[in-house]
């Protein structure tokens, strides 16, 4: 059992650690951060899990490192070995789930090497998880992401002679047939044409056979709330505006080469779990996932080989921050557990102080430059002399000087505060109390 959090951490978070402590077996060392819903760890998912108890995790989504023929910065198995090596991460998942649970993988094709026919592991890993570890194919999701670029450019570019590959396969396996879902909860909007037949069905509704012979019935006329999302999934992989991106950019820190789109993970627990359940990565990269969880009010756990990626991916926890502070925060990460909100909280509120304490010498300031360029002004009207006249004036052109530079710090100063403000605003809003898993209970409805 992990010791109990110290009390530096806050009351709050020594009740949330306790509510973990039921349901988990981490060390404080594999602790990378922790939030009001969740905890990143980083080591290899394999230990990782055994630090979940049995039938303890409502859905895993994840993207593993693909089996890619060319190797991305964080390396990947051979083609060959792939399967075998997924597979034993796919076995331990299997005990942590609970019977109701699902398992979400998103796999990217590839080609074979040097040719130009598919490689079929995304399958064989499908039949592997089915036939040999007993999972139940759900059902298959396909990612159509419209901004991936063409390649391999010798087959699509070069030769042409195989088009653009848009699209991810993800396969949903459950650990049983009735794995939890609730298709209500993802909903899409209805098109407009059935907004117009929903609003005056009698003026659009006709008995007609479709091609297949069907006949469309009236209770097509009933509004559910929205449209049923197909398993085609019309998500583009553009995340520039991301807070992640942001500091990363501002720092100039390489971010991790292989995210995916908050809105894919937000999809599977949206359908598949209720708030308060639990959500689990294991290949959490920059855990987009666990940032998702956190807002839908999820618990979350997330699991990351690089001790450097799950470190950086606390900026995804930090809006607004401006990046000196999110980069102190990065780099306690990379030392000791990071207890989120409060660290975050006490250096922007640090930074709120500052930015006051500032505006206040900067108000002053301007009061006394305008108080120096007053008593100038007098001077240069009532002096007689022609020396005293120059002195005078002299003396007005150097207070007019830092009336300016005066009026200046004080813009600057009210724009930290500013900043500081909304940082402080942003702060509270991502960390809404109505989104906090009560401590120890992972069932409670809590939206
Ligand atoms: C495709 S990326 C996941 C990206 C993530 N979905 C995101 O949005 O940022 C796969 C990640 O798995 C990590 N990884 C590879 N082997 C691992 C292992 N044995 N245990 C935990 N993480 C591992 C890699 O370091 C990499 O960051």
């Amino acid at each position: 059992m992990p010791p109990l959090a110290t009390s530096a951490r806050g009351s709050h978070l020594d009740e949330h650690t306790r509510g973990e402590e039921a349901l988990t077996n981490f060390t404080d060392d594999q602790k990378v951060y922790t939030t009001p819903n969740g905890t990143q760890l980083h080591g290899d998912s394999l230990e990782l899990l055994e630090g979940l108890e049995d039938e303890s995790v409502d859905l895993i989504v994840t993207s593993p490192p693909f089996a890619l023929q060319r190797k991305k910065a964080y390396g990947n198995e051979d083609q060959e070995a792939y399967v075998d090596w997924l597979a034993q991460f796919g076995e331990a998942a299997k005990r942590v789930l609970k019977p109701t649970g699902s398992l979400v993988i998103d796999i990217g094709n590839a080609y074979r090497k040097g040719s130009p026919t598919r490689a079929l592991y995304p399958y064989r890993v499908l039949l592997k998880f089915v036939d040999e570890l007993e999972y139940h194919l759900a059902e298959e999701f396909f990612w159509y992401n419209p901004a991936k670029l063409p390649s391999p450019l010798e087959w699509v570019n070069k030769r042409r002679i195989r088009v653009k590959d848009a699209v991810n396969t993800i396969w949903w396996f459950s650990k049983t047939e009735w794995p939890q879902a609730d298709v209500n909860k993802v909903l899409l909007p209805y098109s407009e044409n059935m907004e117009r037949l929903l609003k005056d069905p009698e003026k659009y509704y006709k008995t007609t056979l479709r091609p297949s012979e069907h006949a469309i019935s009236k209770h097509f006329g009933n509004n559910n709330g929205g449209s049923i999302p197909p398993n085609l999934l019309h998500v583009p992989n553009t995340e520039s505006n991301s807070n992640y991106l942001r500091l990363c950019r501002e720092l100039s820190i390489k971010s991790h080469p292989a995210r995916f789109p908050a809105k894919l993970p937000e999809f599977f627990i949206q359908f598949l779990t209720k708030p308060g359940d639990v959500v689990v990565d294991i290949f959490s990269g920059s855990n987009t996932a666990g940032m998702v969880a956190e807002q839908l009010g999820r618990k979350w756990y997330s699991f990351e080989l690089s001790h450097d990626y799950a470190a950086l991916s606390i900026m995804r926890f930090l809006p607004s921050m401006p990046p000196e502070t999110a980069h102190k925060l990065y780099q306690k990460a990379l030392q000791e557990t990071v207890a989120l909100p409060d660290e975050a909280r006490h250096l922007s509120q640090a930074a709120l102080d500052a930015a006051e304490a500032g505006l206040d010498i900067a108000l002053e300031e301007r009061e006394a430059a305008n108080q120096a360029w007053g008593a100038a002004a007098d001077q240069t009207h009532d002096s007689k002399s022609f020396d005293s006249s120059e002195h005078a004036e002299k003396t007005l052109a150097l207070a007019k000087e830092r009336r300016v530079a005066a009026e200046k710090e004080v813009k600057k100063a009210k724009q930290a505060l500013t900043t500081a403000q909304a940082a402080s605003a942003a702060l509270d809003a991502f960390y809404a109390p109505e989104t906090v898993v009560p401590n120890g209970d992972t069932s409670t409805e809590v939206e």
